[in-house]
């Protein structure tokens, strides 16, 4: 099944979702108006209005205010893209090149900032201090997360934990914080959005190692962004973690550096491949998705809930 057919119940209120999107980041500057709509015209999975919408359902659902939630979150995750793809010098994002790449790294700089700046509008006509808060901790944790990876870069001393921490920061938190506000804005109770923010935390998780996965086995054609580039830049994510568990893996793992050329990158990615290293990490995204799963069995049992759980269990098997 693809991937929006599991909420296609929700079509008409993504695509309002999809116009907002586009008239937030309508700008009088030529160059911010270009750069920002072809990011937000290529589209995406629109993961996080999504949560937002079905947590929503959880409580007093209206549309023409949840959307306002909707809208900031996935804005927060689109300038945190452009951001990403200056730090991880990539050149591809949702089959297109990026505007660092398209434009330059100090266009994407702004563009990023421009975008977040239009999510704060969205943000406040949300009139509820403590989601401002939710949410402007979400940006903070993503931002240390993202520093903390260019900290980490190339440091193979690094263990489990320090993964784990750093993937909950750039992405698990703001997953979490879509299905938490989305409650909150309507109105449900503490009970209910406790529980969508483990949801959402423990999906985030998963999502996160699945992308790590996918970036040693999809190909660029599926992912629309590069492949096999984090060990490239110096990134140690869980299958290198898991590799290194292997004493011989481990002395060649480590010899990887900046300096190192393609074919030893290539050689290494592909015994990282081998060694049981992928499966392993598959064994804990869907020990996260598990722990989601539970959650739901706690909340009420209604349409959201049930497509909740497909796209959980969408998640972990997902190719793109
Ligand atoms: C990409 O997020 C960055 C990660 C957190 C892995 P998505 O996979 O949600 O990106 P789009 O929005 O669908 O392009
Ligand atoms: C997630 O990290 C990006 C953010 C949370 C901003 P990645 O660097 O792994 O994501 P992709 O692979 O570029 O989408
Ligand atoms: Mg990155
Ligand atoms: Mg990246």
């Amino acid at each position: 099944m693809k991937f929006k057919m599991i909420y296609s119940f929700l079509k008409a209120d993504i695509d309002l979702i999809e116009k907002e999107l586009k008239q937030a980041i309508d700008s009088r500057s030529p160059l911010l108006n270009e750069a920002s709509l072809h990011l937000v015209e290529a589209g995406g999975k629109r993961i996080r209005p999504v949560f937002v919408l079905l947590s929503a359902k959880f409580g007093r659902y209206d549309i023409h205010s949840i959307k306002n939630v909707a809208v900031a979150l996935e804005l927060i995750h689109s300038a945190s893209l452009v951001h990403d793809d200056v730090i991880d010098d990539a050149d591809l994002r949702r089959g297109r090149p990026t505007i660092k790449s398209q434009w330059d790294n100090r266009t994407a700089m702004y563009t990023g900032d421009y975008i977040f700046a239009r999510s704060l509008e969205y943000m406040t006509k949300i009139q509820n201090e403590d989601a401002h808060k939710i949410l402007s901790n979400a940006i903070v944790e993503l931002t240390v997360g993202e520093i903390e990876q260019i900290k980490d870069k190339y440091r193979f001393d690094q263990d489990l934990k320090d993964y784990l921490r750093r993937i909950k920061r750039k992405t698990a938190l703001l997953i979490a914080v879509s299905c938490q506000l989305g409650a909150i804005s309507a109105g449900a109770p503490p009970h209910i959005h406790k529980k969508l923010y483990r949801f959402g935390y423990n999906v985030g998780m998963s999502f996160q190692i699945t992308d790590d996965i996918l970036d040693f086995t999809a190909s660029e054609e599926e992912l629309g962004k590069p492949a096999g580039s984090d060990l490239l830049q110096g990134n140690i994510t869980l299958p290198v973690l898991f590799a290194m568990q292997e004493p011989w893996l481990k002395e060649k793992i480590i010899r990887v550096d900046e300096t190192a050329d393609q074919e030893y990158l290539t050689s290494v990615i592909e015994d990282i491949k081998r060694c049981g290293a992928i499966e392993q990490s598959h064994e804990l995204s869907s020990r996260y998705l598990k722990k989601a799963l539970k959650e739901l069995e706690g909340l009420p049992k209604n349409g959201a809930n049930k497509t909740l759980r497909d796209i959980a269990n969408f998640i972990g098997r997902r190719k793109f």
